[in-house]
């Protein structure tokens, strides 16, 4: 029925305009999507035309580390499209549909492109994308190490993608202004776990199965939006997801952690200090904006991820004295960064300071005003030492560096004593509340605060985030 109106359609235009419809003011013209989202330091990352609203991801490792399988993306038109980008590098495509139709497409470099559609501005369309392949890391435009699907030295595997390696493990609308839902469903070989955001609402342990590959496999719904970025899967033999009922109990939020075996009953320490952390962040920040949290420890990351729901740490990160700290930036990252994101990757330092900000709040809460006073301190000499440059300009190569973070972060202890306590945490709970779900800039904040404080801190913020000297305390 929809065929046949839009061939009549289509067959007006042209009685109409005897052939060509480029004069016609009425004629219904389908363009492709553009290429990028139009990010300012990663022009390629994104594309235009649709808005993703669901993606599916359902992948299987198997033991000589192949991955297989698909994704099935739920997308609404935002132009008339006669095709749309994907990005999305390496692997294998075996099938790509539109709606359940084949359809052509190419692949030029990280891009998908789609060709050969006919979708109105505003209706839906799904597109399933079947592929396989032996995932390989990704060299991030944005760090000196590569990121994305990693392995681990137990034979563990894991995606850590922030924040340009989403598109090396799924094709995808990859910028964190086309925020979606998603279900992942991760499967493996038998003996292993499986991990990824969200609930487990499926667990098969293969032990009933009578197929052949009696693997295991999961499905986690991730119901509230997020980011391609944070979007992640694990996977070891042995590992498991193990509930911390003690911080479930003291947060209000599920708290489940994804451990190696030897963990599986021996917690390390300061982990427990989850529900405590929790807690004294939504004091600061306001409510935990999603309905679990937890961390998946692995080995060979590095560092850690803030990976929505379920953080990422290197087990070195685990073990180190600063633990503590590491577990509360992450955290900090759930509000900031991961339910309120970026517009713009230029931006950083709205989740970087916030969470290196968040460090500074836990040593208040555990060990007093004069502590926090004293951490402070010592981050402003640390910082006019390095002599780190404005947080509100790092470089593309260069995203995730001391500026952005430690200076980044002293902007908020700044701003603190700029405006007073009250004023300060009304912007941080009014920022986080209005933007939750959704994308902020800096000038968004800027007018937060601003709002809340009743001053033109406009010099306050050129000063901090755009000036070559660090502002004297
Ligand atoms: N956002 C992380 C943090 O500070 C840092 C980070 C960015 C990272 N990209 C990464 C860590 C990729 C591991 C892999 O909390
Ligand atoms: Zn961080």
């Amino acid at each position: 029925m929809v065929a046949i109106v839009l061939l009549a359609v289509a067959l007006a235009a042209t009685a109409c305009t005897g052939g060509g419809s480029g004069g016609d003011p009425d004629a219904v013209r389908y363009t492709p999507g553009a290429a990028g989202i139009g990010d300012s330091f990663y022009p390629t990352l994104g594309n235009g035309g649709y808005d993703v609203q669901h993606y599916r991801i359902d992948l299987r490792y198997n033991e000589e580390g192949r991955v297989g399988g698909g994704v099935f993306i739920d997308a609404v038109a935002t132009q008339n499209l006669s095709g749309f980008n994907l990005d999305f590098a390496g692997w294998d495509i075996s099938d790509l549909s539109v709606d359940q139709a084949a359809v052509p497409f190419t692949r030029e470099g990280e891009e998908l492109v789609v060709t050969g559609v006919e979708i109105p501005d505003g209706d839906p369309f799904t597109v399933v994308i079947l592929y396989s392949g032996t995932p390989e890391p990704y060299p991030s435009a944005a760090l000196p190490f590569p990121i994305g699907w990693l392995s681990g030295s137990q034979g563990e595997q894991f995606v850590a993608a922030e924040p340009d390696a989403a598109h090396s493990w799924f094709p995808c609308n990859d910028h964190p202004l086309d925020k979606a839902t998603f279900t992942i469903m991760v499967g493996a070989p038998a003996g292993y776990g499986t991990a990824a955001n969200g609930e487990r609402v499926l667990e098969d342990d293969g032990g009933g199965s009578a197929s052949q590959d009696a693997g295991t496999a999961s499905e986690w719904e991730m119901r509230t939006p997020m980011t391609t970025y944070l979007a992640t899967m694990v996977l070891g033999e042995g590992w498991e997801v193990v509930p911390d009922p003690a911080s479930s109990e003291a947060s209000g939020v599920t708290v489940r952690n994804f451990l190696p075996p030897d963990l599986v009953d021996d917690a390390p320490p300061g982990l427990e200090r989850t529900g405590e952390m929790i807690t004294t962040l939504a004091g600061a920040f306001g409510p935990y904006p999603f309905d679990r949290y937890g961390i998946a420890v692995v080995e060979g990351l590095g560092s850690a991820l803030e990976n929505q729901t379920l953080s990422i740490f290197d087990r070195q990160m685990v073990a180190a004295p600063f633990f503590e700290y590491v577990l509360v930036h992450e955290l900090a990252h759930q509000w900031f960064g991961n339910s309120v994101s970026l517009a713009d990757w230029s931006d950083i330092w709205l989740n970087e300071g916030f969470a290196t900000y968040a460090e500074m709040l836990w040593t208040e809460h555990v060990d007093g005003d004069a502590a926090y006073r004293e951490d402070v301190a010592n981050r402003m000499q640390a910082a006019q030492v390095a002599g780190y440059g404005p947080p509100g300009t790092p470089s593309p190569d260069d995203l995730f560096g001391g500026s952005v973070y430690q200076r980044g972060g002293l902007v908020l202890a700044a701003l603190r004593d700029e405006i007073g306590d009250d004023a300060f945490f009304t912007t941080l709970r009014t920022y986080a509340d209005r933007f939750a779900d959704a994308n902020a800039t800096t000038a968004d904040f800027i007018t937060v605060a601003e709002e809340a404080s009743g001053d033109d801190l406009g010099t306050f913020f050129d000063t901090w985030l755009y000036g070559d000297e660090i502002p004297e305390g």
